[in-house]
């Protein structure tokens, strides 16, 4: 495995792979890696003949007040994990690297990024499509592997990809959780003992909300008011959203026709946590 830290470095290491018409996968990540990572990773390994993984923490996509400074970083370690998930290049630029100008040209996935996540962060996922983009011209992937724990950042992805007639297949993985239920997550390391104990009944919550759309509720509002019931036993808990919205276009339903989305973000002390499970279909 190499490890490289420039885009002509990158670009050089690719070189004989594309001349050999070799298929190239790409694992953009923000480092602090743990098995929902090695989940992508190994899926890549199966799906391209070069497996590249780029660990950035980008700027571009925290907001003011948001934890970019603190965002955990523990590149001996991801290194080791790339390692042993079969990872051929790791690319991990500097800062200045993937923005050496103020980045003036940006990406607006418009309706898709409006709203959870984007309407409670505004701005994230224009950093995300950017500097997603820039990775996709940096590396030029035939596909890349994206998890379905940020599934508004997939559809976010998915919809850029059409959009711009990128020639990338984009590939989602399936959520990886501990065994509690809880969804693996880098931000999981800022959790207290007391906090950690607590945060499962995200996942619990969206669950009920699932299991309440196969036993025939329609009604989002009552959906809803289910999975929100069960986050407020909770009391170290405060619900960010929770929403039933169309998987493509990730607007909110009123009533379930068809596959939805179940999506929620909460607060635990200071740390937000989303998760999202599949329902109706
Ligand atoms: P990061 O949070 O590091 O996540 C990198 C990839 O791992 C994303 O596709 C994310 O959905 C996936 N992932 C995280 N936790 C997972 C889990 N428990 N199960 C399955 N997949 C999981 O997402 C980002 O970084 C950034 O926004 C990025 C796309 C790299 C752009 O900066």
């Amino acid at each position: 495995m190499e490890r490289l830290r420039t885009v002509r470095e990158i670009r050089q290491a690719l070189e004989s792979a594309r001349k050999s018409d070799k298929s190239i996968g790409l694992v953009p990540t923000m480092g602090a890696l743990h098995a929902g990572h090695e989940a992508l990773i190994q899926r890549a390994r199966d799906g391209a003949d070069v497996v590249v993984v780029s660990i950035f923490v980008n700027p571009l996509q925290f907001g003011p007040k948001e934890d970019y400074g603190k965002y955990p970083r523990a590149l001996p370690k991801d290194l080791e994990i790339c390692e042993r998930s079969g990872a051929d290049l790791v690319f991990v630029p500097p800062l200045e690297e993937i923005y050496p100008l103020p980045q003036l040209t940006v990406v607006d996935v418009t309706r898709v990024s409006e709203h959870l996540c984007g309407a409670s962060r505004p701005g994230h996922f224009r950093g995300v499509a950017t500097v997603v983009l820039k990775l996709f011209h940096i590396v030029q992937p035939d596909r890349a592997w994206f998890g379905e724990k940020d599934f508004q950042q997939l559809a976010v992805i998915r919809r850029m990809v059409a959009d711009l007639n990128l020639p990338i297949g984009i590939i989602g993985v399936p959520t990886v959780r501990e065994s509690d239920g809880l969804a693996l997550s880098s931000r999981n390391e800022y959790l207290s003992p007391v906090e950690r104990k607590a945060a499962p009944v995200l996942y619990r919550a969206l669950q009920e909300a699932a299991k309440r759309v196969r036993s025939g509720e329609r009604e989002a509002g009552k959906i809803r008011e289910a999975a929100i019931a069960i986050l407020s036993t909770e009391p170290l808990v405060r619900v960010e959203y929770l929403e039933i919205v169309d998987p493509d276009d990730i607007q909110p339903v009123s009533t379930v026709s068809g596959r939805v989305r179940i999506a929620a973000a909460m607060r635990i002390g200071s740390t937000r946590l989303i998760d999202n499970v599949e329902a109706g279909g």
